[in-house]
């Protein structure tokens, strides 16, 4: 069984307390059950990671090398913006890589417009709300 790794980094766990307008209804948990129920669709195991801290970050990218990671799905939080150090551990991971924007981060804050890690990653989804991770898990094994 093909496995999924999906990141989730800092304040993503904060999800149905978070500016609705922005980031939606759901919960984290609604998040997390949304996810199962798409991986035993497509029949794939899913891991979902959440830390707010960048280094957790960057260990579980590094733990991916020899895990029997198949494909990495991930959601930096803020950290997309600025962290050369997630940037530098994904570029060492030779997996299919999908970076994910619950929200339209093109169209916000001037801050939000720039991503270090979009060239170190596969493709990007932005926008779409909670349902851009089930476009991700049905893309990313392609
Ligand atoms: C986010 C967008 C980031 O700018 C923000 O810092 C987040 C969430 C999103 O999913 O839309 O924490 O990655």
């Amino acid at each position: 069984m093909k496995k999924i790794l999906i990141i989730n980094g800092p304040n993503l766990n904060m999800l149905g307390k978070r500016d609705p307008a922005v980031y939606g209804k759901e919960t984290y948990d609604d998040l997390l059950n949304m996810i199962g129920e798409k991986a035993s669709e497509l029949g794939v195991k899913a891991e979902v990671f959440q830390s707010n801290h960048e280094g957790a970050l960057v260990d579980r990218i590094q733990d991916a090398l020899a895990d029997g990671t198949d494909a990495l799905i991930i959601n930096a939080g803020a950290y997309t913006h600025y962290s050369y150090a997630i940037r530098d551990a994904l570029e060492i991971l030779s997996i299919p890589k999908i970076e994910i924007h619950i929200s339209d981060v093109d169209n916000r804050e001037e801050f939000r417009r720039h991503s270090v890690i979009t060239e170190v990653c596969t493709s990007r989804i932005i926008g779409m709300g909670t349902q851009g991770y089930l476009k991700a898990m049905e893309e990313v094994l392609k």
